[in-house]
């Protein structure tokens, strides 16, 4: 019996997680018109919640329309309406999960060719070799955009509030814009906002008293933070104890620890250097010992597939296994595990030495098996890898198209 797994879990506001499982965020790149949720979205949450987690986490929904981390990706700013917002947080609530929206700015990770704006602490270029030009230069913030950030990242959580949503998830992992301000290689300001890491983590930190300013207490307030970026010269474990001490002094009623960017996708089990991580629960280790310095219960994601690793990943301390793979490719997996141990189907490779395209195509064929489950349909695991990257690149393509025209009509002043 996995009796560790379906243990409820009370947290700091009062609220109580059904069990120890979460399906951690999973950008679908699913926006409909006006970069709205739709059918697909609210189908794909209602099956979601029906599989049995505790805790569902939607994909990063942007706090500003003109920063994305994809084309086709949710935004929800101050005057958005909220209809379609209500229908998604009760599809996710249907099954007796609690729904949390991840909050996010991409900063400097949006592609040239997207459009909008790239901002970042410093004009530091992405590094990805040869794919480098695929992102543009950032600008680096003023004090005004980082406080209208600031502002962005409270609007977007009352309106999540408001449109049922049980809590939100900062975003601070991933070398989005939150983790560009703490990693010393992405922030080389000499201002309040750079430097030590008290002033690399400020923009973090008042981001979550901004979003605790205006929502009711009983709605959860979490932070996504990376163990570290596996980058030399990059935010390092240290740096992350650091944090998590300030973070302690605030009412954070869970804190998510993954990995990596961009440049360095540990979250995918994978370093800068190519280095490749533990096959099962790669950031347990770093959890572990990260949890010391935390007061808030710790969620630790990447790498889960067996009940057996979830288990372990309970008894090692953490109160909560994400995962986010696996629930894509069996989204009853938690409901299954009350009964007896099941892997999760194992994700298909595409057979390349590219190791970016092979990322590239894995993101595609999960995000392939995400649509059919919101148009109803069941997980597909034959489908090929590389059809489903060159299927994806088309969909970006057409979703930037929808996108660009709605950025012209958001803000013509960008024109
Ligand atoms: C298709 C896809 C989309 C993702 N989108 C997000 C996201 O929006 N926000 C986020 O914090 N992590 C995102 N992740 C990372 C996952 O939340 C998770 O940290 C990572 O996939 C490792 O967990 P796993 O091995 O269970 O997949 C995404 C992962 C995948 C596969």
């Amino acid at each position: 019996m996995a009796a560790l797994l379906f243990t409820p879990l009370d947290l700091p506001n009062g609220a109580r997680l059904p069990n120890r499982i979460a399906k951690a965020a999973t950008e679908e790149n699913l926006a409909g018109s006006a970069q709205a949720p739709d059918d697909r979205l609210v189908t794909l949450y209602r099956r979601w919640s029906a599989g049995g987690a505790g805790l569902l986490i939607t994909g990063n929904v942007m706090v500003d329309g003109r920063a994305l981390t994809g084309p086709a990706g949710v935004v929800l700013e101050a005057d958005t309406d909220l209809t379609p917002f209500r229908r998604w947080a009760e599809a996710a609530k249907s099954g007796g999960a609690q729904v949390w929206m991840q909050i996010s700015h991409p900063g400097r990770q949006v592609q040239a060719a997207q459009g909008g704006l790239t901002w970042s602490p410093s004009d530091v270029a992405m590094d990805l070799g040869k794919h480098s030009k695929l992102f543009a230069r950032p600008t680096p913030m003023g004090s005004e955009d980082i406080a209208e950030t600031i502002a962005r990242f409270a609007a977007t959580a009352r309106q999540a509030e408001a449109a049922g949503f049980d809590g939100v998830e900062i975003h601070g992992a991933h070398g989005y814009l939150l983790s560009q301000f703490l990693s010393p290689l992405t922030n080389r300001r000499t201002d309040r906002w750079g430097g030590a890491i008290e002033n690399r983590a400020r923009l973090l930190i008042e981001a979550v008293k901004a979003v605790r300013a205006v929502v009711r207490p009983g709605f959860a307030v979490a932070v996504k933070l990376n163990s570290a970026d596996f980058q030399r010269g990059g935010f390092d474990q240290a740096d992350a104890v650091q944090v998590i001490r300030m973070l302690n002094d605030l009412p954070v009623d869970l804190l998510e620890l993954s990995g990596g960017s961009y440049e360095s996708p540990a979250m995918q089990g994978r370093t800068a250097d190519g280095h490749t991580l533990a096959r099962e629960a790669y950031f347990l280790e770093f959890a572990v010992e990260l949890q010391r310095a935390a007061r808030m219960p710790v969620m630790v994601t990447g790498g889960i597939r067996s009940r057996a690793t979830a288990e372990k990943v309970i008894a090692s301390g953490m109160a909560v296994a994400g995962m986010a793979t696996s629930l894509a490719l069996a989204p009853d997996l938690p409901r299954q595990w009350r009964e007896r141990e099941q892997p999760a189907p194992a994700l298909p490779l595409l057979k390349s030495k590219n190791k970016v395209m092979v990322s590239l195509a894995s993101q595609a064929f999960i995000l392939r098996q995400l649509r059919r489950l919101g148009r109803g349909a069941a997980p597909k695991l034959s489908l090929s890898p590389l059809v489903s990257l060159l299927f994806n690149q088309y969909r970006r393509k057409q979703a930037g198209k929808r996108y660009q025209a709605w950025l012209a009509r958001r803000y013509p002043e960008l024109g």
